[in-house]
């Protein structure tokens, strides 16, 4: 099992880090197979696994209900679990038992919270306690709201210079990585080398110490939205699609299943229940 210091090791070698995220057994199980260094128990899950619009309705419930079917798949795989939407910002003590139930029900590695100001103080307080943070700053889903859509962040010298504040301020408070979503590469490049910790990117440019993307996204697993910034190194919902559209027809056409498909019974057997 890899571990935080493994990925801090592997910026220093400059060895790229590859994370995807997995929300039930057999993406995790796929996942490890595929060699993966991270899974993410990504609450996209509430838009690529549960169909909302957004990652805003994902309970902490949902989050151990998956987290577990995904350790399950992958028990040797470091595993890192986002907080959902409001779990991490009223009480100091609301967080603490959230993370404390994530962490014991699920078994991941490491929690992710989006975003900075107030939620510095609970990333110190968390792993102050003993629990990996990961933070995440760029375009942070769960207040897409208040940014005003799925936009690219930090595209004025202002609010590129804040990120790398933002950013450094969660490296200081203990986090052991930082995502940093959907801004411009000069941004990830800066980011990158001012911060120790690893630097994972999505829609960041190449210059962040590793890659993550979702499953559902780079498989083409679905008939989502996809971000411009994904590539599509499968298309799986074609190939699934044409196996189910072709076992309805062979259902209606009475062409499955055929005796190969079927069991039987021995002669004398069939005499006996028939007579
Ligand atoms: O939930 C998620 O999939 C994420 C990644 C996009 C980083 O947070
Ligand atoms: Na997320």
């Amino acid at each position: 099992m890899k571990t935080t210091h493994s990925f801090l090791a592997m910026k220093e070698k400059k060895e790229p880090i590859s994370m995807v995220t997995a929300y039930d057994f057999p993406s995790a199980q796929l996942s490890a197979a595929a060699g993966i260094d991270i899974l993410l128990v990504g609450d996209s899950l509430g838009m690529v696994v549960l169909g909302y619009d957004s990652t805003v309705p994902v309970t902490i419930e949902d989050m151990i209900h998956h987290g577990k079917a995904v350790r399950r798949g992958a028990p040797e795989t470091f595993i890192v679990t986002d907080m959902p939407y409001m779990s991490y910002h009223s009480s100091l003590e609301r967080t603490m038992e959230n993370a404390r139930h994530l962490m014991q029900q699920t078994g991941s590695n490491a929690l992710k919270l989006e975003g900075s100001g107030a939620v510095i103080e609970k990333i110190a307080a968390l792993v102050e306690a003993g629990v990996p943070i990961v933070g995440h700053l760029g375009l942070t889903p769960q207040s897409a709201g208040v940014l005003g859509g799925f936009k690219v962040q930090g595209r004025d010298a202002s609010k590129a210079q804040k990120l790398v504040d933002d950013a450094l301020a969660i490296e200081a408070a203990g986090a052991c990585m930082l995502v940093l979503e959907c801004v411009p590469h000069q941004v990830t490049k800066l980011v990158t080398e001012a911060l120790t910790i690893p630097v994972i990117g999505i829609g960041a440019g190449q210059e962040a110490d590793g890659q993550v993307l979702v499953y559902h996204d780079l498989l083409s697993y679905g008939f989502h939205h996809v971000p411009k910034f994904v590539k599509q190194y499968a298309t799986v919902s074609h190939d699934m699609v044409r196996g189910l559209k072709q076992f309805h027809e062979e259902v209606k056409a009475a062409h499955f299943p055929q005796s190969e498909h079927s069991f039987t019974m021995k002669d004398e057997e069939v005499e006996a229940l028939y007579g």
